[in-house]
């Protein structure tokens, strides 16, 4: 990967800035909303959560898979891309400057169209699920549309004219979702979708994920600071506990460029506990990042269960076989470890009634997991532990997955870079998918 990221350096003149200047997104017109909200499905054949923006004029919808650490928005701009508004970003410009691009092309040597200008600069489109490196793509911007909120139903359709984004190339939607048209990043970066909207609209730096359990009703995210309300009337926002989110200043995409700072959002684990004891393994340095950019723990969206380093992974399923020895075991079905017969387990409001795992992160504030989401129905009668084996030395430690986030509310602060989180709704008598699309106009 370094080597590819080198080669591709040599093609372009670098282009290094140290001063960020913040393009003008929006034109501001009368009606200014208070936060934007999303739709998310997951994806019952590959387990991805998807959304669909309106993008390009006229407008077009285009379904994306969420990467909630990706740099920024892209899209597959080989096949179709037409649009009137769309707009390359010149190298040196002001746009190049706040996506901190490290490359520019020169010459494109095809007629110009959507990723093939002169003197444009390049940013990395990444798909981590792709078995390809992804090159350079160009940066542009385009017209998007979405929908607006008052926190409790959807209100008008608003548009930004100016959302960057970067074009990759047909190979890198290998791995997504049928239909699927490039990735929605969320990542904690200056061209990440969350900082775009925020300051196209003027909201906080602020947004919230919610994603739904099941395939058939969608979960939400909301751009903006809240309020956060889900039937029967509930405000998330006010129901959040708080933990530090941590930089890691190496990157953990697939591709980037080198000296790139990670863009996904890492909490700060000290250690895992499950029915209240914590869980011994050997090397609890794991748990922090190294000067590599090795270890620590991130959430994702891309992973559909948490995924452990291999020693963290063994003590975690012995830990939980333990605290479950009463139950019969029955044959693990894979990804999985440790699986149940679940016809000798009860139910609970937050799902199967299993010991509770604790993630104690720093000060002590503890992110408690129930059967809802720590567990897996395989089967008419066997329920597995939803975590599986990372392997030794994986680029990261603990990878919160998909699973172990669903029908929890997580708000992203990229501003006090902290992360807020509601722990398990259906405590609430709501899940992620409970929130009124009903339009009130
Ligand atoms: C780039 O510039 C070259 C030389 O001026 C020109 O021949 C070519 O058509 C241009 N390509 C694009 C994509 O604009
Ligand atoms: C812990 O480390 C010791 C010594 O290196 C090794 O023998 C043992 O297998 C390790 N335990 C686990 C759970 O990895
Ligand atoms: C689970 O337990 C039930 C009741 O004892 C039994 O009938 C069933 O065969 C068991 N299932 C498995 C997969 O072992
Ligand atoms: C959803 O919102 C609409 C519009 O405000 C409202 O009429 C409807 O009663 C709401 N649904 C529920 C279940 O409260």
């Amino acid at each position: 990967m370094p080597s590819f990221l080198h080669c591709f350096i040599l093609f372009c003149s670098a282009v290094l800035t140290q001063s960020i200047i913040t393009p003008s997104l929006a034109k501001t017109s009368s009606f200014k909303p208070k936060a934007l909200v999303l739709q998310v499905a997951k994806d019952a054949s590959t387990l991805q959560y998807l959304t669909t923006i309106k993008q390009r004029t006229p407008l077009v919808p285009i379904k994306l898979t969420i990467a909630l650490g990706g740099l920024s928005l892209w899209v597959d701009c080989e096949k179709g891309y037409i649009s009137s508004t769309y707009k390359p970003a010149h190298c040196g410009s002001s746009q190049c400057k706040l996506a901190e691009s490290k490359s520019c092309t020169t010459e494109c040597f095809s007629s110009p169209k959507p990723g093939c200008y002169n003197n444009t600069c390049d940013i990395v489109p990444d798909n981590p699920l792709a078995a390809v490196l992804s090159g350079g793509g160009q940066l542009g911007q385009d017209v998007v549309s979405l929908l607006s909120t008052d926190g409790s139903n959807p209100g008008r359709v608003v548009s930004t004219p100016n959302l960057l984004f970067s074009c990759g190339h047909r190979s890198l939607l290998n791995g997504l979702a049928n239909g699927v048209k490039g990735m929605a990043g969320l990542g904690r970066s200056k061209v990440g979708i969350p900082s775009q909207i925020a300051s196209a609209f003027r909201f906080q730096r602020k947004f919230a994920l919610c994603l739904s359990s099941s395939t058939r009703s969608n979960g939400a995210i909301f751009f903006g600071g809240g309020p956060y309300v889900l039937l029967p009337g509930i405000d998330i926002s006010k129901l959040l506990t708080f933990t530090k989110l941590i930089l890691n200043p190496v990157s953990t995409a697939g591709s980037y460029f080198m000296g790139d700072p990670s863009t996904d959002y890492f909490v700060e684990v000290k250690s895992i506990k499950i029915n209240g004891k914590v869980v011994s393994f050997n090397s609890t340095s794991l748990l922090n990042i190294d000067t590599e950019g090795y270890g620590g723990t991130k959430i994702s969206t891309l992973k559909p269960y948490t995924v452990l380093e291999t020693s963290i992974y063994k003590a975690v399923i012995n830990a939980f076989v333990k605290q479950l020895s009463r139950i019969p075991r029955v044959k693990p079905v894979a990804p999985f470890g440790a699986c149940f017969n679940s016809t000798s387990i009860g139910s609970t409001r937050v799902g199967a009634a299993v010991p509770h795992i604790d993630l104690v992160l720093s000060k002590g504030v503890q992110w408690r997991f129930y059967g809802a989401n720590s567990m897996v129905q395989v089967s008419k009668d066997a329920l597995c532990l939803g975590f599986v084996d990372g392997g030794v030395r994986p680029r990261t430690s603990v990878v919160i997955g998909g699973h172990q986030l669903e029908d929890n509310l997580l708000q992203f602060d990229l501003a006090n870079k902290r992360l807020g989180f509601s722990s398990s709704l259906l405590f609430r008598q709501t899940t992620c998918a409970n929130f009124n699309f009903t339009s009130t106009s």
